[in-house]
């Protein structure tokens, strides 16, 4: 089976990549590609610099005291590092972050159409949201309920629903199974699928790396800031050390 990243036009295209906080390395020459219509994991062990990576490719790296010290980030060719998020979201990249940020006293269908705001136009915002509600048929039966009120995983259907909201090429995702029962865990999954059938490129960071893998076109696994491993998804999930460290011996 080949490769997408082969044959596939380049979307997000980064190189030899170094990240510190203050004076600690977070990533040392890190490169990695999404091309368009992959999904590409990043796995690897608590501290590997997986988040950190995702954040300096949307410009959150600053807000948190990070910077890059060196590389490239491409995006549709052009380069972005410095860009802005809003500037970033307008060329079509979008994330949803760690740990499933919504508006808690702002009900489902007001954090969908803040998510909105790369859109003027109210119909088009209005079709966008019932795209979301085609998508995620349990956010429309909670229309009206305040966001602090749903349960983790109708939570992390929102912060999806929201970030598509931006339409992107690109999404970005920080860990979007965390915290979820196995149900909801197969339900996010089956979802990214479908968004990336419908035309999005997705770059998920993982600690399920045995679900990850298994819809992921390609991976990359991280150690201590570097990127040790990559290859398809499927190649991944039957390394032996990745099975060792990742996949519980399985
Ligand atoms: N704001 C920060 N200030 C200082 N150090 C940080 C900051 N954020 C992350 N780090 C450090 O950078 C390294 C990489 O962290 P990062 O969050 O990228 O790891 P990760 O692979 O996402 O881990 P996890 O799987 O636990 O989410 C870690 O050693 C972490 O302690
Ligand atoms: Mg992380």
């Amino acid at each position: 089976m080949p490769i997408w990243a082969e044959g596939g036009i380049l979307l997000l295209e980064v190189r030899n990549l170094t990240a510190y906080y203050g004076m600690v390395r977070a990533l040392k020459d890190v490169s990695f590609n999404v091309s368009e219509g992959e999904i590409v994991a990043m796995i690897g062990p608590n501290g590997a610099g997986k988040s950190t990576a995702l954040k300096a490719v949307c410009g959150l790296l600053k807000a948190t005291d990070g910077r890059i010290e060196g590389g490239e980030i491409l995006f549709d060719g052009e380069s972005i590092i410095g860009l802005r998020t809003d500037e970033l979201v307008m060329k079509g990249l979008s994330l949803v972050p760690e740990g499933r940020r919504v508006f808690p006293t702002m009900t489902v269908s007001e954090n969908l159409e803040m998510g909105a705001f790369t859109e003027k136009n109210r119909a088009s915002i209005k079709e966008d949201i019932d795209k979301v509600f085609a998508l995620f048929p349990l956010l429309k039966e909670r229309t009206k309920q305040k966001a602090g009120t749903l349960s983790t995983g109708e939570q992390q259907m929102l912060a999806l629903g929201r970030a598509l909201m931006l339409k992107p090429k690109l999404l970005l995702a920080d860990e979007p199974s965390l915290g979820l029962s196995p149900n909801f865990v197969d339900l996010i999954f089956e979802k990214l699928v479908e968004i990336n059938a419908n035309g999005t490129s997705i770059l998920i960071v993982e600690q399920n790396a045995l679900m990850a893998l298994e819809v992921a076109h390609r991976g990359y696994v991280f150690r201590i800031g570097e990127i040790v491993l990559t290859d398809s998804g499927k190649n991944l999930l039957s390394n032996e050390e990745v099975k060792k460290a990742f996949l519980g011996g399985q």
